[in-house]
């Protein structure tokens, strides 16, 4: 069998070329890291459970008119999506404080913000990723003033589905991360979302308890990363209840 081409391996994702030119195949890796890869930890089945949950949210946000990368899912780790040119930003929705902005701004944690805040930060792992101003943004190029709109505008929705979304399943949508990618339709260019939406880059809070459900609790180690993506899940009928989507297959002798 032919051997399919590896185009890049990231932390928590390895991209394959895919079928068709124009295509990508993301696996989804059970590698965790935080504080730029400075902790590092395997956590099974998380893989899993993030190509289940991108794909939900990725499929909802097609399906309400926000374009976004994703074609279909290919097996519990793979899914085929669109190839883009990544804009080099994270594009940070913030609802409530937390993180870097609450430390940064000296904000209590889980506050309340007065509108939906959005931050840019450059995608530079040696630098460590830093915030940067639309200023520069367009003196260096990293986008164009059109762009800035259309990010703006994606960003705005995707937080409004979801933390729409969210809020139906008793979950407080704290934050998010989001890339966006530009494709080529003859000779039109636009701007879509890719990468990943799971709780590896959303703050995700249950309503009720305030329990976190998202990569915070690896990174500040308040006990099982998969219990609680599977909490999420769950709820949302991703994984029906009492699966174990990360259990290795058992050897029966
Ligand atoms: N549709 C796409 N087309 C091309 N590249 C993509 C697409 N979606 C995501 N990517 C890129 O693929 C990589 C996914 O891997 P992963 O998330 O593991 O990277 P990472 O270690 O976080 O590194 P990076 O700092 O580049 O994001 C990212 O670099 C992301 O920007
Ligand atoms: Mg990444």
């Amino acid at each position: 069998m032919a051997r399919r081409k590896k185009i890049y391996e990231g932390k928590a994702k390895t991209l394959y070329e895919g079928p068709e030119p124009g295509t990508i195949i993301q696996y989804f890796k059970d590698d965790a890291t935080a504080f730029n890869a400075e902790k590092k930890a395997v956590i099974e089945g998380k893989g899993v459970l993030n190509n289940m949950l991108s794909e939900y949210f990725m499929t909802g946000l097609n399906t309400i008119g926000v374009p976004t990368h994703f074609i279909k899912r290919l097996n519990m780790r793979e899914q085929l999506v669109r190839a883009v040119e990544i804009i080099p930003l994270e594009v940070i929705v913030r609802n409530y404080a937390a993180g870097t902005m609450a430390k940064r701004l000296g904000i209590e944690e889980g506050t309340q913000l007065p509108r939906p805040i959005v931050e840019y930060c450059l995608k530079d792992d040696k630098l460590g990723d830093p915030l940067v101003t639309e200023e520069h943004i367009a003196a260096f190029g990293w986008a164009s003033q059109q762009d800035m709109d259309d990010i703006l505008s994606l960003a705005l929705r995707v937080n409004d589905f979801m933390a729409g979304v969210m809020y139906g399943v008793g979950i407080k949508l704290i934050d998010f991360k989001i890339e966006i990618g530009r494709v080529y339709d003859g000779d039109f260019q636009r701007l879509i979302v890719a990468d990943e939406i799971s709780p590896d880059s959303c703050r995700l809070w249950d309503i009720a308890s305030g329990r976190k459900l998202d990569k915070d609790v690896f990174r500040r180690d308040l006990g099982s990363l998969t219990d609680a993506y599977t909490e999420v899940a769950t709820r949302l009928g991703v994984m029906p209840k009492g699966s174990t989507p990360m259990a290795r297959p058992k050897l029966i002798n």
